[in-house]
């Protein structure tokens, strides 16, 4: 199958271009060949959202949503079918699929009630017979940048709110994980969306992301990936003036104190260290604990690690499955060696998995270190890997200090049955998102995601937060006074 680029409602391209094999991480099929697009590309999918724009911008807003209650009735319909695809082209588990595509369903549901609500404000002139208020306008064409480790959710959180705001989109997914995409263009095609409100442009993020970036047609470039990569949206999203939204790394702790319930929090760290085999912006990487508890928790962990089936994730009974490619798996691989060097002690994993079935995919053992410092490397950089680092603390205090002092700040837990340890720790952790006798993971569709530092730049997918990255606010004065009144001055 050769996936080709959707422009204007249709499956378009120009000149000729190299494809790139998508491969299964869990076996190394090749499942497809993906377009790697130009510029020229590029200027096409603008051209056709800047020209469906105007009339779409024009709909009324619960027309507009309409079309997205549709779009999430169809994604419910082909749930597993899109799940398969999911897990075959990213590798996580096929409940994790689900899970994903719900996710996505819900944000259909969610943003198409939007349409009837897109509140603004109404508010008294400090004039007399003056009218004041504010409405959300759309801004145009926007251009979405998702990455491989939730290829159609992340994708949702951005590109729903743009549309039921009245804006059209380009959307390049990540060059592992198309088949989503296309997926998705087949059911946008499929609700009727008119031509050019959906684009999607395959290709990599140097060819096609910097010209998305760089078009002045192109008013805001929503991102999700890493920091690196971020901070060059943002240098050249500046450059141009674009509103940048960044959504990047995190370094994501569980805080388990003295008094937590340790099966609770053993299952809740499992959960969100190696489901999607560790590959979460949301994912848990720093176990913080109390050292009352240290013993037995790393016992307690060491013994449910025995029971994580890994494999391909269309087996049922499988818990972890491979990770992207081998890029990935050697730069997880390279942080084992990180560790043991900076004097860690690694209790379990630590190793590629190779034999029997593993041989063709990409497979991590799901690895445990204990005795970390702060500030080792393995606690301090994003591994993106099933690889946990545990830290030993003497007080909550100590605690949030070690949770806070990473360059990140997107997700943060605490375990505990203590009501003010738990109430000031949800005061201080500086992450924008912070779970309570839960793990980092989890996060729901109708709340903002998105963190501090360096996870982000003040924006946020999802809840009606991500609203306010695709609309202007315009602010509308009427007077009905038939005179002149001047603001500030003709007050009294
Ligand atoms: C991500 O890892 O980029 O909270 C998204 C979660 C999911 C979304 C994660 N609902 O882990």
């Amino acid at each position: 199958m050769k996936l080709t680029n959707f422009i204007d409602g249709n499956w378009q391209e120009i000149g000729e271009v190299e494809y790139t094999a998508v491969l299964n991480p869990a076996n190394g099929e090749q499942l497809a060949e993906v377009r790697m697009s130009t510029k020229d590309d590029v200027d096409l999918a603008v051209a056709a959202a800047v020209n469906a724009q105007k009339k779409w911008a024009l709909v009324p807003a619960p027309k507009r949503a309409d079309y997205l209650y549709e779009i999430g009735r169809l994604m419910k319909e082909k749930k597993e079918h899109l799940a398969q695809v999911l897990t075959k082209e990213m590798g996580k588990v096929i409940e994790e699929g689900r899970g994903e595509v719900q996710e996505g369903i819900d944000m259909a549901y969610y943003m198409a009630g939007e349409g009837r609500r897109l509140f603004g404000e109404t508010t008294p002139s400090e004039l007399a017979d003056k009218f004041a208020m504010s409405v959300r306008a759309p801004i145009g064409v926007v251009g979405l940048i998702t990455p491989w480790n939730f290829p159609v959710a992340i994708a949702t959180w951005k590109s729903f709110p743009a549309i039921v705001a009245g804006n059209t989109f380009i959307w390049k997914p990540a060059t592992e994980t198309p088949m989503m995409a296309y997926e998705m263009a087949k059911i946008f095609d499929e609700a009727g969306l008119p031509a050019g409100v959906a684009n999607i442009v395959f290709g990599s993020g140097s060819e096609v992301g910097t010209a998305l970036i760089e078009h002045q047609d192109v008013k805001v470039i929503s991102f999700t990936g890493s920091t690196e990569t971020g901070r060059k949206v943002a240098e050249l999203g500046g450059r141009h003036l674009k509103k940048v939204s960044l959504e990047m790394g995190g370094k994501n702790a569980v805080i388990v104190m003295e008094d937590a319930d340790l099966s609770l929090a053993v299952e809740g760290i499992l959960w969100s260290a190696f489901g999607t085999a560790g590959q979460r912006c949301t994912a848990c990487s720093r176990v913080i604990v109390h050292k009352d508890v240290k013993k037995d928790l790393e016992k307690m962990l060491l013994e449910q690690m025995e029971n994580l089936t890994i494999g391909d994730g269309l087996d049922e009974s499988v818990k972890i499955g491979p990770v992207i490619n081998k890029q990935a798996l050697e730069k997880i691989h390279s942080y084992t060696k990180v560790g043991q060097e900076e004097g860690a002690k690694l209790l379990v994993g630590g190793n590629v998995l190779n034999e029997g079935d593993l041989e063709k995919g990409y497979y991590y053992a799901p690895t445990l270190f204990t005795d970390v410092t702060p500030t080792m490397r393995i606690a301090q950089e994003e591994i993106f890997g099933p690889v946990v680092s545990l830290i030993e603390v003497s007080s909550l205090e100590e605690a949030i200090e070690v949770n806070n002092g990473v360059k990140f700040g997107l997700s943060s837990s605490i375990f505990s049955n203590d009501v003010n340890k738990i109430f000031r720790a949800q005061r201080d952790l500086d992450t924008g998102i912070v779970y309570v006798n839960a793990g980092t993971t989890g996060a729901e569709i109708h709340l903002p995601f998105g963190g501090t530092k360096g996870t982000g730049n003040g924006h946020r997918d999802s809840g009606v937060a991500a609203l306010d990255v695709y609309t202007e606010w315009k602010s509308i004065y009427v007077d009905f006074s038939g005179k002149l009144q001047r603001a500030q001055i003709d007050t009294e």
